[in-house]
């Protein structure tokens, strides 16, 4: 067997809503993301897109009926979100909430320490001490100038508080340095947020685009065709009624673009609803 320790394998993955055991919203994902790649999932509203993002993140909301999600050999159901975070999988959140008081350079180095201290927490941990896993005041700064420089961003960014009044490319911002900053090792992303402009798209396209390596694996779930204008997937797949109908590569989502999601769906046996057949929205207007 090929090793896949460094891959993301979601395997008949079937995930419903706590409060509604039954209704399998996802009903068999199967996808193999490894390192270097980037996949994206296209599908139309109400297919489960953003349930396979909450179902990978550990969402207390959903419950995983069958199926197993691998993530460097090791159960990824079996851990909670924290640890899946130290485990190096990053997760967008699609609708990050305000800490008012929490300064963001308080939060990043709050969020890297605890990434460095492993999945396991060391005892012997300090996250001051550099001789013990920790980062200094001073190597923190130097690192996170670097960030902010290659992502474009100004350091007053820093003394802001979590989100607090931040516009929507702002959040977008941060989501993008604090991944830079956590260095994971794969990357899901769920850009649904119908609130997203052109502009935040393109900030989130250009700040993974900046951090793409052959170390790094990405799964961007999207319903923006625009997305992957800025943000080139070499795998593509369509989502419909909770399963995955057909993948291809790039020309899938140019397809998409030119004809919506009905012929596609209706060649895999789906007969679409009037909402399944609706074009996927390219991304509303923005500044
Ligand atoms: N917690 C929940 N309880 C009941 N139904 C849900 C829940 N979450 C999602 N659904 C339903 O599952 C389907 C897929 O939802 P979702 O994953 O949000 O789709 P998408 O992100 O592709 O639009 C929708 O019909 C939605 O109404
Ligand atoms: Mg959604």
């Amino acid at each position: 067997m090929a090793d896949t320790s460094a891959h993301l394998v979601i395997k008949d993955l079937v995930v419903a809503p706590k409060s509604e055991l039954t209704k399998h919203i996802l009903d068999g994902i199967t996808l193999t993301i490894r390192p270097g790649e980037v996949h994206a999932i296209m599908g139309p509203n109400g297919s489960g897109k953003t349930t396979l993002s909450y179902a990978l993140m550990g969402h207390p909301g959903y419950e995983i009926i069958s199926g197993e999600v691998h993530w460097k050999g090791q159960n990824l159901l079996d851990f909670s979100p924290d640890q899946r975070s130290r485990f190096g999988l990053f997760l967008a959140f699609q609708y990050p909430t305000a800490i008012p008081g929490l300064s963001v350079a308080s939060f990043l180095r709050t969020a890297m320490n605890a990434r460095r201290s492993g999945l396991v927490r060391d005892p012997e941990f300090d996250p001051s001490d550099p001789v013990k896993g920790g980062m200094t005041m001073g190597e923190f700064r130097k690192l996170v100038k670097e960030k902010l420089t290659q992502l474009k961003m100004d350091e007053a960014f820093m003394t802001r508080y979590v989100n607090d009044g931040f516009s929507g490319g702002e959040k977008k911002r941060l989501e993008m340095l604090q991944m830079a900053l956590m260095k994971p090792e794969m990357a899901v992303l769920d850009e649904t947020d119908s609130g997203l402009d052109i502009d935040a798209l393109r900030i989130v396209a250009e700040g993974v685009n900046t951090m793409l390596s052959p170390e790094l694996g990405v799964l961007v779930i999207t319903h923006y065709q625009r997305l992957l204008d800025y943000l080139k997937p070499q795998f593509v797949h369509v989502l419909a009624r909770g399963r995955i109908v057909t993948s291809g590569g790039p020309e899938l989502a140019h397809r998409l673009e030119k004809e919506g999601y009905a012929p596609i769906l209706a060649e895999n046996g789906i007969n679409p609803t009037a909402d399944e057949a609706a074009a996927p929205p390219v991304a509303p207007a923005g500044a």
